[in-house]
């Protein structure tokens, strides 16, 4: 446990990624399978090493503000989300103020916060609420020491919406104790034509986070970006010039390619996730060994194991199966596992067959001494597709 008072220096779940992700059978990853460069038509004459980037690269500029629907004085470009986060943060957090961050939420945001220096509080969202943004909750946890609260929409790890009569209620609570909302938007855009305008419109208070990392499958163009309005904009550039200062241009120019095709490299996205969704919700139909919401937008799942230890499943998937799942830990929910549906639907579908095979496993084998006090030793009963024609084993005595 870190004490609020030590400066947070590392982010333990993403030293846990960055390890985790080459498994042969990846749903650990929360975005698209990767787009290959050749997919995009880039002309060697439409890249340049350096270029007129400062605050900003015009072409850039305006191409995101016409995506976002807003003016390109409200747009400060960053490397990733990670970095839109970070400067969102570093600009409106001191040290000491108090950043209240949803229950479960992505590791980075808390772990940045007490980077800052910031006193982290949580509100709620729970599983049993289909991990609902209520603003209640948030209303009970923030006081006049909140300087910002900080959510995912779509929530990272439930892929759950938050719509904006929620946010909106959100707004009023953080004016009234003079805070800011900050809403990370990256999964957002997998809801595609479906999907809301971003939180920035919904009042002042407002600064939202986004790239073309995770829905496009473009992380490696590292193109993202904070909306705020002018004055905070300003701030963030400013901010910048301690982080890091100038993009690779050549990334620049090839993300301005990259909107320009975004409507094709959209549908692509979207035909896969809703081909992936069905599968793992068929998937998930199919057991009784989980606690489960069927998934209806988004890349990510989070189901809950009802019984045994996640850590212990997911070690055994990684080693026996060569598939790689997200511990809930990284969530703070150890009951719970992260699946991601980006990847091709034939790789998901062989995942899911490996992660029955482990879920199979775990079952047979006896509950850890500390999973049940008073009745340390018994066999579970696998889930409906795999018991049939197999006998029921007998429970182990209690020793
Ligand atoms: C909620 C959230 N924000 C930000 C990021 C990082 O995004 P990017 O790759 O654009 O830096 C992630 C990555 O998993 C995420 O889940």
């Amino acid at each position: 446990m870190i004490k609020q008072t030590e400066r947070v220096m590392s982010s333990a779940y993403m030293q846990w990624a960055k390890t985790h992700l080459q498994a042969r059978f990846n749903l650990a990853s929360s975005g698209l399978e990767p787009l290959p460069l050749a997919e995009l038509p880039v002309k060697i004459d439409n890249l340049e090493l350096t270029g007129p980037s400062f605050y900003g690269y015009e072409p850039l500029q305006k191409a995101l503000a016409k995506k976002c629907g807003v003016s390109p004085d409200c747009v400060v470009a960053a490397t990733g989300t990670s970095m839109a986060n970070h400067l969102a943060m570093a600009a409106t957090l001191r040290p000491g103020d108090e950043a209240l961050i949803e229950q479960p939420t992505y590791e980075l945001l808390v772990s940045t916060a007490q980077y800052l220096g910031a006193k982290v509080k949580r509100f709620t969202r729970s599983f049993e609420d289909g991990f609902r943004l209520d603003p209640n909750e948030v209303a009970r946890a923030a006081s006049t020491r909140t300087r910002l609260i900080i959510l995912t929409n779509l929530h990272n790890p439930s892929s759950a919406l938050a719509r904006n009569e929620a946010l909106k209620q959100l707004g009023k609570i953080a004016r009234e104790v003079g805070a800011r909302v900050l809403v990370d938007e990256v999964y957002l855009d997998a809801l595609f034509d479906d999907a809301p305008s971003t939180a920035f419109h919904l009042g002042e208070e407002f600064i939202t986070t986004n790239s073309l990392t995770k829905v496009y499958g473009l992380s490696g163009l590292r193109c993202g970006w904070v909306l705020a309005e002018p004055a905070l904009a300003k701030k963030l550039w400013y901010l910048n010039d301690l982080f890091g200062v100038i993009p690779a241009h050549a990334a620049e120019r090839l993300s301005c390619i990259a909107l320009e095709h975004l409507d094709e490299i959209a549908a692509h996205a979207r035909r896969l996730l809703e081909t992936n969704r069905r599968l793992l919700n068929a998937f998930f139909n199919a057991r009784d060994d989980l606690d489960w919401m069927p998934l209806n937008f988004g890349t990510v799942a989070f189901p809950r194991l009802k019984n045994g230890s996640v850590d212990a499943l997911c070690a055994l998937l990684l080693e026996k199966y060569e598939t790689s799942i997200v511990p809930g830990k990284f969530f703070d929910m150890p009951q719970h596992f992260r699946i991601g549906i980006g990847c091709e639907t034939a790789m998901l579908a062989e995942a899911l067959a490996r992660l029955s095979k482990a879920l199979f496993d775990i079952s047979a084998r006896p509950y850890p001494r500390s999973a049940r006090a008073g009745n340390s030793f018994s066999l579970r009963w696998p889930a409906k597709r795999e018991r049939r024609g197999q006998k029921r084993p007998q429970r182990e005595r209690s020793k």
